[in-house]
């Protein structure tokens, strides 16, 4: 109890949670009856009851469809401030924040609305809560890499204020190399590189990620534990893994929280940490994934925890470097 008192009053970072995975119900019903779009829920409760899912799919039907909402730049502004101001009460003080800009351009929500909005309340988060914020692009890889593409063209004009590209959606029968040239290209522009791998998909998709795109950081990765030798590589390599722990067991990755292998992967010398994906959906910020998972896990002692949040800070992209993040 001590110890989790602690970890939820330290600095970290997060470096893994989608802005689209803010949106809770309460925010979704009021922009849909300022922007007069119909939900298929009563009510923000029912929304929130319809939260049980059974995989990766099941809860990506549910989150695309919350994204039909944002439709203005006060929208995604909104958003995005509700959540640096929920990070910062958990004593986040540099996140590095998914978007996925498809999920908007296909609704003929185009960047030069959705930009504004974010890039806004980023500022605002480095003003009035002292906290760094970045923006990664996030590509959904069940569309055509030609897609990714023209999405990475889109963002150009808006290119200095994008630090990465990732690359998520369902993993099943979207492996790393559908995106090769898209990460070829994004490395020529200076992006860093990250891509999701290894949640559903096999310890194969995590080294495919690292060799075939060159990520720099695979988002969840916790499948690399089923290979040894891969274990061993990203230990040896420093290769940050980002992991969410309640999201895992809300997308029956693991059976449960007991189950979750992130104690063994730290234990083997890898550079895990604690994010929260997509917290409106799975029960919690990051402090409620840190609290969830040591609970379950009471042999992680204080060595572990600190190593968990060093490890945030130490894998994140600030451009000066972990310290800065305290500034
Ligand atoms: N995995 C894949 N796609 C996603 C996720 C995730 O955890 N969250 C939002 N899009
Ligand atoms: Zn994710």
């Amino acid at each position: 109890e001590a110890l989790i008192a602690a970890v939820c009053a330290a600095p970290k970072a997060e470096l893994h949670v989608h802005i689209e995975g803010t949106l809770e119900p309460e925010l979704a019903f009021a922009l849909a009856r300022r922007n007069g779009v119909a939900l298929r829920w009563p009510s923000s409760e029912a929304l929130r009851a319809a939260y049980a899912f059974d995989s990766l799919q099941s809860f990506l039907d549910l989150y695309y469809a919350g994204c039909d909402v944002l439709r203005t730049e006060q929208d995604f502004f909104d958003l995005a401030w509700a959540y640096f101001q929920r990070a910062a009460a958990d004593h986040v003080v540099r996140a590095e924040v998914f978007f996925d800009p498809q999920s908007h351009t296909a609704r003929g929500i185009g960047f030069d609305v959705f930009m504004p909005g974010l890039l806004r309340a980023a500022r605002r988060a480095q003003d009035e809560l002292g906290m760094r914020a970045d923006y990664i692009l996030c590509v959904l890889r069940h569309l055509s890499e030609d897609d990714g593409l023209a999405t990475l063209e889109a963002a150009s004009p808006w290119r200095e204020h994008i630090i990465g590209l990732g690359l998520d959606s369902s993993e099943r029968g979207n492996p790393p190399q559908k995106f090769a040239r898209l990460y070829a290209q994004a490395r020529a522009q200076g992006l860093r590189l990250v891509a999701h791998a290894g949640e559903e998909g096999p310890a194969a998709s995590v080294r495919d990620a690292l060799d075939l795109l060159g990520a720099e950081r695979i988002d969840h990765g916790v499948h690399a534990a089923d290979d040894p030798a891969l274990v061993r590589r990203l230990a040896a390599e420093g290769v940050a893994l980002t992991v969410c722990p309640l999201s895992n067991v809300k997308l029956r990755v693991f059976p449960d929280m007991a189950a979750h292998n992130l104690p063994a992967l730290l234990h083997a010398g890898v550079k895990v940490m604690v994010n929260s994906d997509d917290p409106a959906y799975f029960g919690g910020y990051v402090n409620a994934n840190y609290r969830a998972l040591l609970a379950a896990h009471p042999a992680l002692d204080s060595a572990d925890a600190y190593r968990l949040l060093r490890n945030s800070l130490e894998a994140s992209f600030a451009p000066a470097g972990p310290v800065a993040a305290w500034a």
